[in-house]
């Protein structure tokens, strides 16, 4: 019974959880220079407007970041926080972490009862499940180091779209209409969207307009100082919420290393923790790498096996190992080595699955030093941005802040509330991933960047919570095992594996009723429901004439345009 109303759970936060219907539009927008891969026809269009301008990738990233908080409140934000992968066309990388914070005086057990029980959806719901916002900040460090048009130029389409409004589309009046409960619960005013929407309604935010005129004017300091700051405290006091004028204050976006390893011949760029995206990736794509991947049938019973199993020993490090490096110690080189993955798939038989509980954690050695969004973004001077950015689940919190016009995330519940207890997604942690003041919880985003032959080859991410990290796996393999073009790959339907729940979460429709069988047979749970769909992957890819393909999902609004 519990197994089941967690499966309920983690499907019916997944996304907007439309029916998977998969258009077979076999190849994307093809562009010579410049692309942009969003969400929302708009916001790809106001970063391909930046582009034009001769913005570069950084300065449409800007753009499109903006824009997205206003037309994609689901999950496009300024009340939340991400992560971003870079690639500059002399072949330099980077990743910046603007990741949410715990408030200062958050502690370990401030989601559980006197009794030490999780406290039902204190960590997702209402003020208290929210993080300190790390997107505004994200943004201003993009910006100071990389951006070269005006910022004021970058924000503005952004203001003139809350402020002039946009229209809604079929499925964004599903998720908004499913969401207004929740709006009037959390808050206490009638929020802007509490009403019943229909496809061509149209959605003015004059707060949050104003909101990000102060930041246009005022810098960072619109944001985490002054008036918003004073409204946002204010409002999540009333709601009692912790966050405070000094957790604003003191907030800081954080340049990191990415992770980088090689897959056959490619190069993979992807984020560093607090996100676990770029150690499991590795990790899963490690443990597969041994396998001639692409003389086993895409989507095949042998194809899924292998994936799920690898998946399995990675998503149990995840849970053992993974936290804030500012905080714990993680052992990323041990975890990645290539002898420790070997051992870990050592178990692993075609002839019956591994029970999860059979699993667990590796044995390291030694210690050495429901909606969330994607963008991706090729400039016309080769340079590439990977952006997956959240509110966690959709709408985040539901906080509408009062005067401001912007939505709270609640990322709190990443955190892991207590040792082996799921969180929204499924997911258990445990110590690495307790709560602190100031840590940040760790995330599964997987913003990526692919180089075949030192050279720019695809840039690729995703919203799903955990099945992120394994709708990004199927996408590269797509690619690099299977040729398909970018659009093609993005169609396919997915499956994931996360150790914990031990199911096959599948797209419903997408596999073959013998496939599906066989793997039964073999010993495995399949969980294929008809509102499930997993993730919404944004990618480009370069073709080998240079042009570049957008892969929009097509289980999204999601468009690419380019030029
Ligand atoms: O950081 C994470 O892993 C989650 N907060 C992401 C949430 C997400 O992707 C929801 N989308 N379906």
């Amino acid at each position: 019974m519990k197994k089941n109303c967690l499966l309920i759970t983690i499907s019916l936060f997944l996304l907007n959880c439309e029916k998977a219907t998969i258009k077979k539009k076999k190849t994307g927008v093809i562009a010579q220079k410049a692309m942009v891969v969003s969400a929302r026809v708009e916001a790809s269009k106001i970063g391909l407007d930046i582009l034009k301008k001769n913005g570069n990738a950084y300065d449409a990233m800007v753009a499109t970041h903006f824009a997205l908080a206003v037309v994609y409140p689901v999950a496009g934000n300024i009340g939340g926080g991400g992560f971003m992968v870079y690639r500059n066309n002399d072949g330099t990388k980077g990743a910046l972490d603007f990741r949410e914070k715990a408030p200062v005086i958050a502690h370990r057990d401030m989601y559980l009862d006197a009794q030490g029980n999780v406290i039902k959806n204190k960590s997702t719901e209402g003020a208290y499940a929210v993080g300190i916002p790390g997107s505004v900040a994200g943004a201003f460090e993009v910006f100071e180091k990389f951006g070269s048009l005006p910022f004021k130029d970058l924000i503005q389409p952004a203001i003139d779209l809350a402020r002039n409004g946009f229209k809604v589309t079929k499925k964004q009046a599903i998720s908004l209409n499913r969401a207004a409960d929740k709006f009037e619960k959390v808050n206490n005013y009638k929020t802007l969207f509490e009403k019943e929407w229909k496809e061509g309604d149209w959605i003015q935010q004059e707060e949050l307009a104003q909101t990000l005129e102060r930041i246009r004017d005022l810098g960072k300091e619109g944001f985490y100082k002054g008036k918003t700051a004073d409204l946002f405290v204010n409002y999540v006091t009333e709601l009692g919420g912790i966050i405070s004028h000094e957790d604003l204050s003191k907030y800081k976006a954080i340049w990191r290393k990415p992770i980088t390893f090689n897959y056959r011949d490619y190069n993979i760029i992807s984020m560093t923790l607090p996100s676990s995206g770029g150690i499991c990736l590795a990790q899963i794509l490690k443990s597969i790498e041994p396998y001639d991947i692409s003389k086993i049938k895409h989507n095949s019973t042998k194809y899924i096996q292998l994936l799920t199993e690898a998946e399995k020993r990675s998503y149990a490090d995840r849970a053992n190992f993974l936290g804030d490096i500012d905080f714990v110690k993680v052992p990323i080189d041990s975890l990645t080595d290539t002898e420790y993955i070997k051992q870990r798939m050592s178990t692993f038989s075609w002839n019956k699955a591994t029970p999860s509980p059979e699993i667990s954690h590796g044995k390291i050695l030694g210690y050495e030093s429901d909606e969330t969004t994607h963008y991706s973004i090729i400039d016309q001077f080769g340079n590439a941005v990977s952006v997956t950015t959240t509110l966690n689940t959709g709408y985040g919190s539901k906080v509408l802040v009062k005067g401001a016009g912007f939505i709270l995330n609640n990322e709190m519940d990443d955190f892991s509330s207590k040792p082996n207890n799921p969180n929204i997604y499924g997911l258990i942690g445990s110590e690495a991933n307790s709560i602190a003041s100031e840590k940040r919880m760790l995330s599964s985003m997987t913003p990526t960047i692919i180089e075949k032959n030192g050279k720019l080859k695809m840039v690729l991410g995703t919203p799903g919570g955990s099945t992120i990290i394994t709708s990004v796996l199927q996408n590269i393999l797509n690619i690099t095992e299977y040729n398909m073009g970018m659009q093609e790959s993005v169609n396919q339907p997915r499956f994931h594996h996360q150790w914990l729940p031990d199911v096959i979460r599948m797209e419903p429709k997408g596999f073959d009723i013998q496939i599906k069988s066989s793997l039964k047979s073999l010993g495995y749970t399949i969980l294929e429901k008809n509102a499930l769909i997993i993730g919404r992957v944004d990618a480009i890819l370069v073709l080998p004439n240079g042009n570049l393909e957008g892969g929009a999902d097509p289980r999204g609004d999601d468009t690419a345009v380019g030029f």
